[in-house]
């Protein structure tokens, strides 16, 4: 078998939610070849310990780093918050020495202390996410004075994957989860959920115009391109042809229909088994 001579950025995420970061970063550095991974078999990660998503985290890694990515984004906030810690701080030493993986919390974070005026800022997430802690560490270092509000809101990504996100129901869930936060008085609000984007126009119905609203879809690809830029050595590596490759681990009429339309446009992916 010929050995694939392009490199790949590897944009990995627990299912199609990722998709939606990785259209953001296409329109963004249209020029690159990236694969994306989205583990459908196992989704959610959010719901599940950290312990678990730490394994997944791994095998997403040791599949692109083997499909010859030069740079991997876990698109996944919960993969981002415990996992990538230890990730960047243990396996890629020991097993891949040199090569770069790259979450979505530090740029949210960054993005919304940029932001906020009040230093009082509001992270709805999953689970996992808010259990974590990961965003008020990432939101500490940068100012210890910031004070965070977190709500899990686990309703939210079952309503987008069923399309359900103009329903009344989403609406009364989505004001159910969003209150405790507004009573907060905070000035910015993270998605700190890959599918969350999906739901600004109806989260904006909701909260104050005076909150900035940080979605990761917008500020991931900027983050990226700052990147890229201050990492030759890493940008250099990454082949340029604009192809875009599709990898999941259950390829069902779901993910093409709902991937499609996270990416915008139609999509083919090949099924592949993560162990
Ligand atoms: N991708 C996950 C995240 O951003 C949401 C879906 C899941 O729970 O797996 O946290």
């Amino acid at each position: 078998m010929l050995k694939e001579r392009r490199k790949y950025i590897g944009v990995f995420d627990s299912g199609f939610g990722g998709i939606n970061i990785l259209r953001g970063i296409v329109k963004e550095l249209p020029n690159y070849n990236y694969i994306y991974l989205g583990d459908t078999a196992r989704t959610p990660y959010g719901t599940r310990s950290k312990e678990v998503v730490y394994d997944f985290a791994k095998q997403a890694v040791d599949f692109l780093f083997a499909k010859n990515c030069g740079l991997v984004i876990f698109a996944c906030n919960t993969a981002s918050s415990d996992a990538l810690r230890k990730i960047q701080q243990e396996y890629l030493p020991k097993r891949y020495p040199g090569q770069k993986v790259l979450g979505v919390l530090v740029p949210a974070a960054e993005e919304a202390s940029a932001k906020t005026h009040t230093q009082r800022i509001g992270v709805a997430a999953t689970e996992g996410t808010v259990q974590s802690g990961a965003f008020i560490r990432e939101l500490k270092k940068i100012n210890p004075r910031t004070k965070i509000f977190q709500n899990a809101c686990p309703l939210l990504v079952p309503i987008i994957e069923e399309g359900e996100q103009d329903s009344e129901a989403a609406r009364l869930i989505l004001k159910k989860y969003l209150a405790p936060l507004i009573k907060k008085r905070i000035d910015t609000l993270i998605l700190g959920c890959t599918h969350y984007g999906i739901m600004e126009r109806q989260i904006k119905a909701i909260i104050s115009k005076e909150i900035a609203i940080i979605s990761e879809a917008r500020v991931v690809p900027k983050k990226l391109r700052d990147y890229l830029k201050k990492h030759p050595e890493v940008e250099q590596g990454i082949s340029r042809h604009g192809t875009i490759k599709f990898y999941t681990t259950d390829l069902t009429e779901k993910f093409t229909k709902l991937g499609s339309k996270f990416f915008g446009k139609k999509i083919d992916a090949q099924k592949i088994i993560l162990s």
